[in-house]
């Protein structure tokens, strides 16, 4: 494995000031991250990291930003929206980094945004698909698909290629995301002629969810819609299991981690979920990343990994075409990127600062994630 990667960036909370000697040209460039690097959504943050260390080495490698070096200023969110607000406002207050790329969760993401927004730093979140987030101002940007689309592409999935004709909605109330995304999957599968037989909800870390599932059970539907994250998702397929719900789960991109399959086993088998990238992707674009990924860290990286690897190259291209300026300047480049060749895909900023890329549909077989299908917006 190559270690140089660790030399370049800068550690969380200790970076000290910049030496007096050189002057403010050859000063790094400072770039923001906060994510959720340890709890129960910690995969979400570390992969995130992971890819985006990778963007910023090779940028450095390349010269840096028009001779500027890029340096990494990462903080932990514990998965918890205040603890996130605190470390924004301390990126942008006290480091004064030039942009943020962060969170993954749509909540967390929702409590950096206006602070982001307040302070000209332009965020960009490269996996938050909660449409509220974008809406935040015009700095607010990012790299993945919304849930208006992963609603639909899971609805059609269940429709047209499982012919399931019930659905039963299993929510965390407490996210956004799963909000969301649930509201979207619910209206798009009935206006596709599906019924949804029942509508439960959960909160993060729930421990029993006997009450829910027994509801659902008294139903039989046909697939269960759970637009939650893997934790959580991996205890309720096993609840659900011991209950003697053999039907299928099928839900959003927070399923992705190996964590899923790790604490979910055979319970998660034979279920589904919308990704924005799957390994099976032959795309050179894509292998690139996965062997450059696996040579430095080991395992195959996940959706999470490849989209915070895209953020940082994205982020630099602009960066490159803003002349290394921050603020409005960096918002109208990256508001401009069009065809930007990323690793999940082709990446064109619309008009709402948002991505509009494919999905993928994955099946859960052999403890693996298996691209099913693809879908295009
Ligand atoms: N889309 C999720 C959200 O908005 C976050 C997520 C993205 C999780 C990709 C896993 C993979 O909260």
């Amino acid at each position: 494995m190559r270690r140089f990667l660790l030399a370049l960036v800068g550690t969380a909370g200790l970076l000290s000031a910049p030496f007096t000697t050189v002057s403010r040209a050859e000063d790094p460039l400072l770039i923001g991250h906060y994510g959720s690097l340890t709890g129960a959504q910690a995969t979400f943050g570390q992969s995130t990291s992971n890819g985006l260390k990778i963007a910023i080495a090779e940028v450095n490698e390349a010269g840096g930003v028009n001779g500027r070096k890029v340096q990494l200023v990462e903080y932990d969110t514990k998965g918890d929206p205040k603890e996130a607000a605190t470390v924004v406002t301390r990126l942008c207050t006290k480091d004064k980094v030039t942009a943020v790329i962060g969170e993954v969760a749509s909540t967390l993401s929702l409590a950096g945004a206006p602070i982001c927004q307040a302070a000209s730093i332009p965020m960009i979140s490269p996996s938050s698909t909660n449409e509220k987030v974008t809406q935040q101002g015009d700095m607010i940007f990012r790299t993945c698909y919304i849930d208006a689309f992963q609603g639909l592409v899971c609805a059609k999935f269940a429709r047209d290629t499982k012919g399931f004709k019930t659905a039963a909605v299993l929510l965390d109330q407490g996210q956004a995301y799963s909000v969301g995304l649930a509201e979207e999957f619910v209206k798009n599968f009935k206006a596709m002629g599906g019924t949804v037989v029942s509508q439960q909800q959960y909160n993060t870390g729930e421990a029993d969810y006997t009450a829910t599932l027994t509801a659902i059970r008294g139903t039989s539907p046909d697939v269960i819609f759970v637009p939650g994250y893997y934790t959580d998702v991996a205890n309720i397929a096993i609840q659900a299991r011991k209950l003697g719900i053999t039907a299928p789960l099928l839900g959003g991109d927070g399923w992705d981690s190996a964590k899923l399959t790790e604490i979910g086993g055979k319970s998660i088998e034979g279920s589904f979920y919308a990704n924005h990238a799957s390994p099976d992707d032959p795309s050179p674009a894509l292998q690139a990343f996965v062997a450059k990924y696996k040579d430095e860290y080991g395992p195959t990286p996940d959706a999470l990994a490849a989209l915070g690897y895209d953020s940082g190259k994205l982020l630099f291209d602009a960066l490159k075409r803003s002349g290394g300026k921050g603020g409005k300047d960096l918002a109208a480049a990256i508001a401009a990127t069009k065809d930007f060749p990323g690793a999940t895909g082709s990446i064109t900023i619309d008009a709402n600062r948002n991505a509009v890329k494919n999905a993928v549909i994955l099946e859960l077989k052999d403890g693996q994630p298996h691209f099913v299908a693809p879908v295009k917006p």
